[in-house]
């Protein structure tokens, strides 16, 4: 199926929409252009109401269907393995097991490896629909002495708890609406329909710290306290009961004194507001928890009653840099979503007609700039760095062009093979790590229509359109060779010394198959790769953990989880150089293992 170009009969100084028509349906279609949202715009394949498949239904029966992403990036795939195995629950390791070592795992490597991700998929008769619903399921992978142990167990969150003691889903999640319980009445179902969802507390996205203690977090209100040496459930912690806020990202940033930065949403009556949140570094008494957490500033979404969803941030030295994407979320249809049936998933879409605005925030003052940096609709879930140079700031993240990926994750997708499973993969619009150069003195003296980036080894560019507004084209911070390792995702840096300054290397996932299929390593001096892979190998995001005696920005090493589906028990933890990306040894794991989400390494 082709889109055929008709006309370009709307344009404007930023960006042009033409329309055309699939093949297929014949509908007409309004698409975003080459000119501001790069070169590969008609690579298009199906228009996604005539997709083989079904549109999405995030909610119960027949959920499982995927629409197709309007710019589809990097090799189209075909015969892609099966990774259903991968995306299947696993039994808890409460206690520490040996692993099988091959080749040498340095000795100044001591500490503890915490992943988390979904590892329960089901409670009896119920299942989730979308992979971010799955219980989380914590790892620890201590690494002492060239030796390694491993153990996992899983968030004794209320919501695993729960539907445990039921044996059925009782706590809605992002895809997955608990429906009423089958023993009520039916009057006593119906009306359960009107009660408030309860707020899942299922920590399943990260490792975060506060205050030197672990948690782990979603993006509601909810954390966890968790004891890093055995994975022990410690403190719920409710974020609103610290500050006015309704969740915080599971992506926050860190000073080198311990002084923690988040983002988060409040809904009030008049609407949402974006929150920066600024928690200190230590506790005044030794069970605190959040206590002094402050609001920074707030920041007014462009539609408050349909904020952006945002999973992250970026932070440079003195600004906090937020991404209002056109990923939306429609409040009215998420605060309504149990009367109506549905999944709180799909009060979230993708708006491609609305830009992408950069807010920057200071982080001494709390004053939000009155200059605003717009870019083309990308959708961004993971920031890789952001450093000030010279007067301008530049901002690094990973960017797809299109933003319904969340609505391909789900577990029917994961879990398909063959055909249909290329078709939801060459469906999907892959993300590549961007650079965007904001100009810090904007006045009204600032000449307008020309280049405010001063870099000269940048390719891209700021042009003041307006009073209080520039509009920024990104450079890509890779080349070509990228597009063959399918983008990249998950990406990492050497975190304690380069975040928020100046930094050369940026580590990160391959994504030739749903999940990330290589481990990468950017040199953004020459924009050269390094790669490991092994086929039907798939690893997790990057750790970087600097070795003791580190001079240069790479002296260390990577630590991901590999995991493989066509071999029963084929997990391990690899260990590479990370100058080279050659492997140093790896950790072999005698049970299985699903695929996570985020990590952090707790050196002893
Ligand atoms: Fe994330």
């Amino acid at each position: 199926m082709i889109i055929q170009i008709l006309r370009t009969p709307y344009t404007t100084a930023l960006h042009k929409r033409i329309r055309g028509q699939c093949s297929s349906c014949l509908r007409l279609r309004w698409r975003l252009c080459a000119r501001c949202s790069g070169t590969q715009m008609w690579r298009i394949r199906p228009c996604y109401r005539s997709y083989a498949m079904s549109s999405v239904k995030l909610d119960g029966a027949g959920a499982g269907a995927v629409e197709a992403n309007s710019k589809p990036t990097g090799p189209l795939m075909k015969n892609l393995e099966s990774i259903a195995p991968l995306v299947q629950s696993a039994a808890e390791t409460p206690e520490p097991i040996s692993t099988q070592v091959q080749g040498i795992i340095p000795t100044w490597i001591n500490g503890k490896f915490l992943r988390n991700g979904p590892g329960k998929f089901e409670f009896g008769n119920t299942h989730y629909n979308h992979w971010f619903d799955g219980m989380a399921l914590l790892h620890q992978f201590r690494i002492e002495h060239g030796r390694v142990t491993y153990m996992s167990r899983f968030l004794r969150s209320d919501a695993y708890k729960k539907n445990s003691e039921r044996n059925r889903i009782m706590i809605s999640e992002f895809g997955t609406l608990a429906m009423p319980d089958p023993c009520k009445s039916l009057f006593q179902r119906f009306l359960s329909r009107f009660e408030v969802m309860d707020v899942t507390d299922n920590a399943s996205v990260s490792f975060v710290k506060y205050k030197g203690d672990y948690y782990v977090s979603t993006e509601t209100n909810f954390m966890h306290k968790v004891n890093p040496e055995n994975l022990e459930t410690l403190d719920k912690v409710d974020w609103s009961k610290f500050i006015a806020v309704n969740g915080a990202t599971a992506h926050p940033h860190y000073e080198p004194d311990g002084t923690t930065y988040n983002m988060g949403n409040s809904y009030g009556n008049k609407g949402a507001l974006y929150n920066i949140i600024k928690v200190p570094p230590e506790k005044a008494e030794a069970k605190d928890t959040l206590q002094g957490a402050s609001i920074l500033c707030s920041i007014v979404p462009a539609k408050k009653s349909h904020p952006s969803y945002y999973h992250s941030f970026a932070m440079s030295e003195n600004y906090v840099v937020f991404i209002e994407q056109p990923i939306k979320m429609d409040l009215l249809k998420i605060v309504t979503s149990k009367l109506r049936g549905r999944a709180l998933g799909e009060g979230v879409y993708w708006d491609p007609t609305q830009e992408t605005v950069l807010h920057l925030a200071d982080k001494r003052t709390g004053e939000v700039s009155a200059v605003k940096y717009h870019t083309a609709p990308l959708s961004t879930f993971h920031q890789i760095n952001a450093f000030e140079e010279d007067g301008l700031l530049m901002v690094d993240m990973c960017c797809s062009d299109d933003g319904r990926a969340i609505g391909n994750y789900l577990i029917q997708n994961l879990r398909r093979s063959g055909h249909a499973l290329d078709e939801v993969y060459n469906a999907g619009c892959r993300a590549f790590p961007r650079r965007f150069v904001l100009p810090l003195r904007v006045t009204d003296e600032t000449p307008a229509g020309q280049n405010l980036n001063t870099r000269s080894a940048s390719g891209a560019t700021c042009v003041k359109v307006g009073k209080n507004k520039v509009f920024c084209q990104h450079e890509d911070l890779h080349g070509d060779d990228l597009h063959d390792y399918g983008g990249l995702e998950f990406p990492q840096i050497n975190y304690s010394k380069h975040n928020t300054r100046s930094y050369r290397y940026f580590y990160g996932c391959g994504f030739r198959h749903l999940v990330g299929d290589s481990l990468l390593k950017m040199d953004l001096r020459d924009k050269t790769l390094k790669v490991w892979y092994q086929r039907g190998f798939y690893p997790s995001e990057p750790v970087f953990v600097a070795s003791p005696d580190a001079v240069e920005e790479d002296d260390g090493v990577i630590l991901s989880v590999v995991l493989t589906p066509s071999q029963d028990k084929g997990t391990f933890l690899l260990v590479l150089e990370a100058k080279t990306m050659e492997e140093l040894g790896r950790a072999n794991v005698p049970v299985n293992i699903p695929y996570g989400f985020h990590g952090a390494f707790n050196p002893s």
